[in-house]
């Protein structure tokens, strides 16, 4: 197997091939004047199996397009498979027709992905696990919530309070509970499909003086984190501090959280940033040379 280092992962991707001692594939990308992309590969796959590296935040669509031309590539290069190795996978949200007249723009992406010579996907927390059946090709979807409860472990926080902001994020506050070894819980939180907004309670939680972690899939807006730290200090949690697997921090999320009452906002480098404190590249690495020897 051969490590395509897809240009939305560098950093990710040469750790990555550091790990599993496999060779990386350099790509070179430019841009056209009219905006087209150009990519290539800058040596030969030999014929053999490829992961390509290559996250999907924004910009997404250009990034969805460099994978595709990547995978397009590998084949034509003569690699018999081709892993794509997609920490964030953009479009994971729209998994259902919400509202008539929508698509499931998960399902388009990935059917196109598998025309351009996709055989098989490993993501990283996927929005939903629904979204994961609409794929047309083998998955793998790994955690990396252990890995992010870990570093509070490190910091001298076991046993603080597990939250997810919302009931669908529990099974992430559970697994960051195993690690922790403190309380889990979970608040309400109502999205209003027409306007985007969303309102958020707090009934029967007690985390009164306690630390306590919000742990999220993602953070895009911060507007979850923030209305979460909101009620945290109203109920007299004596720290906040939030995890996220991918930190799209859009805007300006990351000061509008601090400045929330939370005291540090740490990510992975599935969305390179300057919160990315914990790197996906073991776990994936795991993932890779299970793939290479089965
Ligand atoms: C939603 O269900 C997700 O798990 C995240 O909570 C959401 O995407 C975060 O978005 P924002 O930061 O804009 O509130």
């Amino acid at each position: 197997m051969k490590i395509i280092i897809g240009p939305a992962s560098k950093e990710l991707g040469e750790k990555t091939a550091e790990l599993t001692n496999l060779e990386a594939v350099q790509v070179s990308l430019k841009t056209f004047p009219d905006g087209e992309v150009y990519i290539r590969l800058e040596s030969s796959v030999n014929c053999e199996h490829v992961a390509i590296v290559q996250t999907t935040s924004p910009p997404q669509n250009d990034r969805i397009v460099q994978l595709a031309f990547l995978a397009d590539a590998a084949k034509r290069n003569g690699a018999p498979n081709v892993t794509a190795v997609v920490p964030y996978l953009a479009y994971a949200r729209q998994d259902k027709v919400f509202l008539p007249g929508e698509g499931i723009s998960i399902e388009t992406l990935a059917r196109m992905l598998k025309g351009a010579g996709i055989d098989a996907l490993v993501t990283i927390n996927i929005h939903s696990e629904n979204a994961l059946k609409k794929l047309p090709f083998p998955t793998t979807n790994l955690s990396a919530i252990p890995l992010l409860a870990e570093y509070f472990v490190q910091k001298g926080f076991k046993k603080a309070f597990a939250l997810a902001p919302d009931k669908g994020a529990m099974y992430i506050a559970e697994q960051a509970q195993e690690v922790l070894g403190g309380d889990v819980g979970h608040l309400e939180k109502q999205r209003d499909r027409y306007t985007g907004q969303t309102r958020q309670t707090g009934m029967g939680l007690k985390v009164k003086g306690q630390v306590v972690i919000i742990f999220d899939d993602i953070i895009s807006t911060g507007g979850t984190i923030i209305g979460a730290a909101k009620i945290l200090r109203e109920m007299g949690a004596a720290k906040i501090f939030t995890a996220c697997v991918h930190p799209l921090l859009i805007g300006d999320a990351q000061n509008r959280i601090l400045e929330a009452g939370v005291e540090e906002i740490v990510g992975t480098d599935s969305i390179p940033s300057n919160i990315s404190k914990v790197s996906l590249a073991p776990l994936i690495a795991i993932a890779l040379k299970a793939q290479e020897s089965g």
